[in-house]
């Protein structure tokens, strides 16, 4: 049996930089790992963080930090997956938050439980998943979930929220909006069908799999991480954090007026009328394929995704981030949502 844990360690001055996926140079004032439930628990009673403000990180994927962190950065390591159970018509697998997202979707997959193939290659961690509902050619992480496990900081309580509770929208939950901030999640469950149903509707996906006379989940998977490698950048290689911007939703009126100014424009019926539109197609026609300020700037292949060419900073990303949306107001009257979480 393992000794009731240690108190993990408080580490000063740590540096961001290899837990946000723009790369930029921030440090927290402290920093911990955090790498089980019970962990996560205690929290609220360590007396080393009192008064402190915390941030909960996973991968930083989906994050800008615009400047060095004057709290407690909680860096998220609790691992593990598993298959918890089935019935006739699923499969339920769990995985630790801190586990590699693509890495838990291919585990899945050599399981010989698909469903989360649309989703490969998606950087970050799968407890972030939930908290912008992560989302990639017609699917949506919400459809697959189960429910979650989380800590609530303040109090140290361990706390379940099934669907309903994460009120998953577009890149949007519960823990964007009133719990922001408050929890820790922990764990996540999915839950895949055993009949499993191919989406392979979305143009890029289609034409990925042209000429197949049919496919399984791995050739979806396969073509996904193709696309998404053609398309997006390696993080890596070259600092992002994603889509910059939500795609916008209009009403039908205001669709109707833009599509007789834009007869090219993309656009997406939604079940309720309104119409999405195709951020990246309204950035790429202002010209901003590639420009930049400093050394942020739009990908020169997907112009929804906002990119550090080496030494920027949140800061000039946002700038440059206000430019677009600014040109985007003028020429088509649409407002632009930042995505990622601001910091
Ligand atoms: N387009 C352009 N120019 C560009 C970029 C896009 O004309 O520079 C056009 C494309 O030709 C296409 C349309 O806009 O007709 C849509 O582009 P794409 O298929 O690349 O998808 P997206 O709408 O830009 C969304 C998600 C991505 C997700 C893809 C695939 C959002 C905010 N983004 O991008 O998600 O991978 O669809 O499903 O919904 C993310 O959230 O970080 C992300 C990468």
């Amino acid at each position: 049996m393992p000794h009731a844990s240690h108190a993990p360690e408080l580490l000063d001055a740590h540096s961001l930089r290899p837990h946000n996926t723009f790369g930029f140079d921030v440090r927290a004032r402290h920093a911990m790992k955090i790498d089980s439930v019970e962990a996560a628990s205690l929290l609220c009673r360590d007396g080393r963080l009192a008064g402190m403000t915390q941030l909960v990180l996973g991968g930083g994927s989906n994050l800008v930090l615009t400047r060095d962190f004057d709290g407690v950065a909680l860096i998220v390591n609790i691992e593990g997956k598993r298959v918890i159970a089935e019935d006739a018509g699923s499969w339920l697998v769990e995985a630790g938050a801190g586990e590699n997202w693509h890495g838990f979707v291919a585990w899945t997959l050599a399981q010989g439980m698909p469903g989360l193939e649309n989703l490969a290659l998606i950087p970050g961690t799968v407890g972030a998943a939930p908290i912008q509902n992560i989302g990639a050619y017609g699917l949506e992480m919400g459809e697959r979930f189960e429910r979650l496990s989380a800590v609530e900081l303040a109090t140290g309580a361990r706390i379940e929220f099934d669907r309903a509770q994460c009120a998953f929208g577009y890149r949007d939950s519960f823990f964007k909006r009133a719990g922001r901030g408050r929890f820790m999640i922990t764990s996540v469950v999915f839950r895949l069908p055993k009949r499993w149903q191919p989406r392979a509707d979305y143009a890029d996906i289609a034409r990925a799999l042209e000429g197949a006379s049919s496919y399984d989940a791995q050739a979806i998977f396969d073509a996904v991480v193709a696309v998404r490698r053609a398309k997006l950048p390696d993080w890596t290689v070259l600092g992002n954090a994603g889509s910059f911007f939500k795609n916008p939703v209009v009403s039908a009126q205001a669709f109707d007026t833009l599509r007789q100014r834009e007869p090219g424009i993309v656009s997406y019926p939604q079940v309720d009328g309104s119409v999405k539109l195709a951020a990246g197609w309204l950035i790429d026609q202002c010209g901003w394929k590639g420009r930049g300020v400093g050394g942020a700037a739009v990908h020169d292949r997907q112009a929804l995704v906002l990119v550090n060419r080496g030494g920027a900073t949140g800061a000039q990303v946002l700038e440059l981030a206000g430019a677009i949306q600014r040109d985007v107001r003028a020429r088509f009257d649409v407002e632009l949502e930042i995505e990622p979480v601001t910091l």
